[in-house]
């Protein structure tokens, strides 16, 4: 399966990415800068903020109440389809994903 990040600058990166694994450990793993994710996945950062593309936002899902008041703490500006990409989990129904990671 794979995702695409695409950055502020317009390039973009593509990479395989297992069913299971969170879209914050893929983007590291991918090395996509702008994605930190640094509470390691436990909802407590924000620096895993994306923007999922919006042909993509009903397969991701919508946020959580907890999540929800994490993305206010956010650097970057919040959009409509804004998540945390630690709680977005690889599965074959979001092969294909585009996130668009935000300015910071
Ligand atoms: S990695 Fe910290 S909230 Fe996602």
């Amino acid at each position: 399966m794979k995702a695409t990040w695409i950055l502020p600058d317009g390039r973009s990166i593509t990479a395989e990415v297992p069913a299971g694994r969170n879209l914050m450990e893929a983007a590291l793993a991918a090395n996509v800068p702008g994605v930190v994710g640094e509470c390691g996945g436990s909802l407590s950062c924000a620096t895993c903020h994306v923007h999922v593309a919006p042909d993509w936002a009903a397969a991701a899902g919508t946020p959580g109440d907890f999540e929800e008041a994490m993305l206010d703490l956010a650097d970057a500006a919040r959009a409509p389809t804004s998540r945390l990409s630690c709680q977005i989990v690889m599965t074959p129904s979001l092969d294909g994903i585009v996130l668009r990671v935000p300015q910071g």
